[in-house]
């Protein structure tokens, strides 16, 4: 890893401070929360545990500054976005080598983690068109005249909390900052205490963009200490988060009447009916399923083969999973670790309650450190928590169907309702089954996912509240403000009018 000079400032050692008003500070509550790399233990670094105290006194700066960040230009906001964008790109290799090394991701995914961040970050910027208003006249009821006219524009909704998951702490955090920037918002961000260094750095690469100090404030600590002190903070105007349901739905009870936008968890579905194209839907299935160890909330999480096909899609499928490389993820291995040992711990529950209640072992079911070999089950029934549960980890279960009717129930029978997948050469059927699930996005022919960023991405029922994707994140970010004009009829032209006599 190269150490950057331009980064120096806001660390001491491996011990990484926390971001207000422009500053790089330790806490003062001394203590320090470390990041180990989920692969070897190594020590990546720590970061600061801040208190309640210091919670108040970030929310206070961000508020203190929102007048300075709202009345700036549109446009010179949007050349700061645009400038993080180029510095995104500028440090995109350190800060993917430090991705890796945090969170255990694959260094060409982690990598493209920190681009696709600057494109977000892009085409945030040159979304500014979307924070336009519209005029509107007031003689459409009866009633009311054109002298009456509303005129709305969007303004900010004042001090966003951004609070990012694990498994994208980069790219979740910088798809809640742009928005709310280019909005007019100030921002206090939460990392995740597994895996905060990366996203750290948008301190650094802020300023530099020329967003002034107390616009963009970083606080970090776990979550279960100053959490609901953060969520339910009076000074907070609006909360995004990303990360798990059980989390997301605490927070919604917990943050008292705020907006929200929760992108939460998700058991998606691949639906595939006998006339599939098999080599397209075997690469959706085991890339979906398995692309950084299945630590995606849009990953492929359950496999619903109609009957015709499920015996050659389970061959395909299991050949193409055993050439999946494991391993460091320094070395791009496709198959790497999990978070934390618990997780792992987590995910070998569901596979034996799954084997002891009559699941056939494919492949897999092996762990070394916090690496699970991937894991295919078939035969799985829905009275296995395989069937229901999100294992965030390399296990793709098989449940056999014998009618798209049958794909449809177990489908929505699910508490999430993130994506969908349909495989068949049938379009007419897949846009029937799609219009059936209760789901935010159902791809045809496709694996899930949540890309390209300017799409809307929502789920329904516990994956989320809200939509996302660069547009929709941005109106989310921001609010109408209406300002009504009632015109004096002094002012009126008097108008002849004519009749035409019959
Ligand atoms: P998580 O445990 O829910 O943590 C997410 C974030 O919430 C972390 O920053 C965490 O901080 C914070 N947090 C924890 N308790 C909190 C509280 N009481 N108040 C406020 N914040 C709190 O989720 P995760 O393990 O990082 O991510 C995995 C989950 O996220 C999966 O379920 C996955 O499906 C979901 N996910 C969904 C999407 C999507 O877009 N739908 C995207 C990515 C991930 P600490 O780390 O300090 O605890
Ligand atoms: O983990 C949840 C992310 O929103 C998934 O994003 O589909 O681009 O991997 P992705």
């Amino acid at each position: 890893m190269i150490d950057i000079p331009e980064f120096s400032i806001m660390k001491e050692g491996v011990n990484y401070k926390y971001y207000i008003d422009g500053k790089w500070k330790n806490s003062n509550s001394g203590k320090l929360i470390s990041v180990y790399n989920p692969y070897n233990s190594e020590l990546v670094g720590n970061v600061q545990a801040c208190t309640k105290e210091e919670v108040d006194n970030i929310i206070k700066i961000a508020h203190k500054n929102i007048e300075c960040w709202r009345d700036t230009p549109l446009n010179e906001r949007t050349n700061a976005i645009n400038k993080a964008a180029d510095l995104i790109v500028e440090f995109s290799e350190p800060l993917g080598y430090l991705l890796m090394k945090e969170i255990g991701k694959p260094l060409n995914s982690a990598l493209s983690e920190i681009t696709r961040t600057a494109e977000i970050f892009r085409a945030t910027a040159d979304s500014s068109f979307q924070l336009s208003g519209e005029t509107i006249l007031g003689d459409v009821f009866e009633g009311f005249s054109r002298e009456k006219v509303s005129m709305t524009y969007r303004v900010p909704l004042g001090v966003i909390l951004c609070i990012g998951p694990f498994n994208y702490p980069f790219n979740l955090t910088g798809s809640k900052i742009a928005p709310a920037l280019l909005a007019g918002n100030s921002i206090v961000m939460k990392p995740p205490t597994q895996g905060p260094l990366t996203a750290l750095h948008f301190g650094i690469i802020l300023e530099k963009a020329g967003v002034p100090p107390g616009i963009f404030n970083i606080i970090t600590g776990r979550g279960s200490e100053i959490g609901d002190y953060l969520t339910s903070h009076p000074g907070i105007d609006m909360i995004a988060f990303t990360g798990s349901s059980q989390t997301g739905k605490h927070l919604a009870k917990v943050a008292g009447m705020k907006p929200l936008l929760l992108e939460l968890g998700g058991k998606d579905a691949a639906i595939v009916l006998d006339d599939a194209d098999l080599d397209n839907t075997v690469k959706a299935i085991v890339s979906g399923a398995f692309s950084f160890s299945g630590q995606r909330c849009t990953a492929v999480k359950r496999v619903l083969p109609m009957p015709a096909i499920a015996d050659d899609l389970l061959k395909k499928v299991t050949e193409e999973t055993l050439k999946l490389s494991i391993g460091n993820p320094a070395e791009n291995k496709k198959i790497g670790p999990l978070i934390s040992s618990e997780q792992c711990e987590y995910v070998q529950s569901l596979i034996d309650d799954a084997l002891k209640k009559g699941a056939t072992l494919i492949c897999g079911n092996k762990r070394e450190g916090n690496v699970i070999w991937p894991t295919i089950l078939d035969n799985v029934t829905v009275d296995m928590r395989i069937a229901w549960e999100e294992p965030f980890g390399p296990v793709l279960p098989f449940i056999r169907i014998n009618s798209a009717e049958k794909a449809i129930e177990i489908s929505n029978k699910s508490e999430y309702g993130l994506q969908g997948m349909i495989f068949t050469e049938n379009i007419d059927l897949a846009f029937n089954i799609a219009q059936e699930l209760e789901v935010g996005t159902v791809q045809i022919n496709g694996q899930s996912s949540r890309g390209p960023d300017h799409f809307p991405f929502l789920g329904t029922k516990s994956s989320g509240l809200g939509t996302q994707g660069i547009k929709y994140s941005i109106e989310a970010m921001s609010r109408n403000k209406v300002v009504v004009i009632n015109l004096s009829e002094r002012g009126k032209l008097v108008k002849q009018c004519f009749t035409i006599d019959k």
